[in-house]
């Protein structure tokens, strides 16, 4: 081997012809076996003698590898310690070294000498390693809102080259401005196998909304895909920065309403106790945030407050309005009254706001509040005004009795069909609802007892001249009225007395039948003097009387025909 070394030594010392080929570089894979080719080309000089594998070290003389004789299997390995173990010859001369590391990042030189000339290829040899998958430490559990906090570190671990380590939020990339970012990226080498850990650590400064965004790191290496670490979230702590009270009611309070109240406060963990102002008075509950008001008064009015018990600077505040409705109405009840009277109807409110009235009387809409100056019978009844405010609803009512007296207020009679009887009609008011008595027998007919009016009719048939009383009565009083009924039968005799046609009709019958008379007599008289001139002269002429005596007949028959009154 030594030999063999000195051997070359002398050959450069002979000056031969030195043929250097460019450097190229290759890269190895950490632990694997390294290649190197000898000669890319692959044309071997002529008469090629032997093929040897030397490697640069610095400040020195190369070192030997090893070398193979030209048609020879053989390979005589010449190096010493790092290398004697590892080295072996691939069958195109190229150099194979097994479990590569780091310090096999060097400059291999093949040579292939012939007699006349010396042929060198040199390799640049890297050792690439991939680090492992990054993990996320040393991870924060909390944020706080607007403070640089740590978050953690992200590890790549034994790499070569190191590699390049990357923080995203969300899918953008953090980078370091100093103040609201800060990473610290650290780089060790281990001291045995050379590699490089790089850690990078990420100080962040959180707002409120990175409650929902993950963090990660991903590692870029030149041997590899880029990978990403496991999503990472964090919680981000706040004080509370707003305390809101809110009235968990839907729509307006009202007197007799329960009230709950709640306060809301952000901040995260949020507060979990609170202290509430009711008005002067201070309460304090745990776990919650509600407070129940009940059974509301109008006194209950005002502002309330809220803040969380460990501080109190922060408060929340809401005035409430308690709604109330208060009515009066006079009169109230059955209250009754006598006719003509006034009435003064008084309807009292007292709101929170604008009231709606409405006013019924016996369940029929009145325009407004009624007014009784002179009370009628018509204004009995039931009044009842319906008061609202804000979802408030009230009722008062009373019930008005107007009472009389009764009174006569007409007296009259009628012929009745066919003239064959008289219809007496007595109309009277007052109330309660009166008896209404004739002082003669009849038929009856009464009508509907509306608004304090009743009518009473009777149907007589006067055989005489009457005078016919209509009574009146009730618990406060009575009223009567006469009336005078000729009888049926006097009236028909009056009207023919002054029936002036009828009389003339009467004389011309009478003189009539007193001419008809003593024409009879006249003729009789003449058929005595016929018959006793006949006898004496035997003939005589009648004609025109005898036309005479039948007009006479017609117009008798016609007055005997004429009709009665
Ligand atoms: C070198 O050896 C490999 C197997 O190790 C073989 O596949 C290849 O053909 C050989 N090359 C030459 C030039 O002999
Ligand atoms: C991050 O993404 C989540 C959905 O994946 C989204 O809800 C969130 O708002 C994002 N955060 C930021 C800061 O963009
Ligand atoms: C790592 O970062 C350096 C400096 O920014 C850059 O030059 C290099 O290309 C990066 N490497 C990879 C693999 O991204
Ligand atoms: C108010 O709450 C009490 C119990 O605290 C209950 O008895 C009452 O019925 C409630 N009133 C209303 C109007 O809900
Ligand atoms: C309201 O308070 C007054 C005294 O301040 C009291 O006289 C009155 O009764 C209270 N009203 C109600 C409805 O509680
Ligand atoms: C209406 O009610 C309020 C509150 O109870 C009271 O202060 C006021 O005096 C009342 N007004 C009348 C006219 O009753
Ligand atoms: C009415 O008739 C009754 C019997 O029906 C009789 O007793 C009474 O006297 C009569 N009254 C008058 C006023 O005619
Ligand atoms: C009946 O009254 C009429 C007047 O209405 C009178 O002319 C007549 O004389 C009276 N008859 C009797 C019998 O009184």
């Amino acid at each position: 081997m030594l030999k063999t070394g000195c051997l070359f030594r002398a050959f450069l010392a002979a000056a031969l012809l030195l043929e250097a080929s460019s450097l190229q570089t290759i890269t190895a894979l950490y632990g694997d076996t390294i290649k190197v080719p000898c000669n890319p080309g692959g044309v071997k000089p002529a008469s090629h003698m032997f093929t040897k594998w030397k490697y640069d070290i610095p400040d020195s003389a190369p070192g030997d590898l090893l070398v193979k004789q030209a048609h020879m299997d053989e390979v005589t390995i010449q190096a010493t310690g790092f290398y004697k173990d590892r080295v072996s010859m691939g069958n195109d001369s190229s150099l194979l070294i097994s479990r590569a590391t780091l310090e096999d990042q060097k400059t291999f030189t093949c040579m292939e000498v012939g007699p006349a000339d010396i042929k060198e290829y040199s390799t640049n040899v890297l050792v690439y390693k991939k680090p492992s998958a990054p993990q996320i430490k040393d991870k924060v559990k909390e944020l706080e809102n607007g403070k640089l906090t740590a978050v953690g570190e992200c590890v790549a671990l034994n790499a070569n080259p190191p590699a390049n380590i990357t923080w995203f939020k969300n899918d953008t990339q953090l980078t370091d401005d100093g103040k609201l970012i800060v990473i610290t990226v650290l780089l060790k080498k281990d001291p045995t196998t050379g590699l490089t850990t790089t850690s990078s650590k990420l100080q962040y400064t959180a707002v409120k909304q990175d409650v929902y965004s993950t963090f990660t790191c991903t590692i870029q290496h030149p041997l590899g895909p880029v990978q990403v670490s496991a999503p990472e979230k964090f919680t981000v702590i706040y004080p509370t920065e707003t305390v809101d009270l809110q009235v968990v009611n839907k729509g307006s309070i009202k007197e007799g309403d329960n009230v709950t109240l709640k306060c809301k406060a952000d901040g995260n963990p949020r507060p979990t106790s609170f202290n509430f102002h009711l008005k002067g008075k201070k309460v304090t509950v745990d776990n919650t945030d509600t407070y129940a008001l009940t059974d509301v008064t109008r006194n209950s009015t005002g502002e309330y407050k809220c803040s969380p018990v460990n501080n109190d600077k922060m408060v929340g505040s809401k005035n409430i309005v308690v709604h109330y409705l208060d009515v009066s109405l006079n009169p109230s009840g059955k209250i009754i009254k006598n006719v003509e009277e006034a009435l003064e109807v008084q309807m009292q409110k007292n709101a929170s706001a604008d009231v709606k009235v409405s006013w019924t009387k016996d369940n029929e809409k009145l325009g407004k509040q009624p007014v009784f100056t002179q009370l009628k019978y018509s204004d009995s009844g039931v009044y009842e005004c319906e008061v609202s405010v804000e979802g408030i609803t009230k009722k008062r009512s009373f019930q008005l009795v107007v009472e009389g007296k009764p009174v006569i207020k007409k007296l009259d009679k009628k012929r009745g069909d066919e003239g064959k009887h008289k219809v007496l009609m007595c109309e009277a008011e007052g109330s309660p609802k009166p008896t209404v008595q004739w002082s003669i027998n009849g038929t009856y007919e009464e009508s509907p007892y509306i608004n304090g009016k009743i009518t009473h009719k009777i149907t007589v048939l006067p055989r005489e001249n009457l005078t016919v009383t209509c009574m009146v009565s009730n618990k406060l009083g009575a009223d009567t009225k006469e009336i005078l009924v000729s009888s049926l039968f006097e009236e028909e005799r009056g009207k023919q007395k002054g029936t002036p046609g009828e009389g003339e009709d009467q004389a011309k019958l009478i003189v009539g039948i007193v001419v008809g008379l003593i024409l009879a007599a006249m003729i009789v008289g003449i058929i005595y003097w016929i018959y006793q001139k006949k006898s004496k002269q035997g003939s005589w002429k009648t004609g025109e009387k005898e036309r005479g005596t039948s007009e006479e007949s017609k117009k008798l028959e016609e007055n005997n025909h004429k009709p009665e009154v």
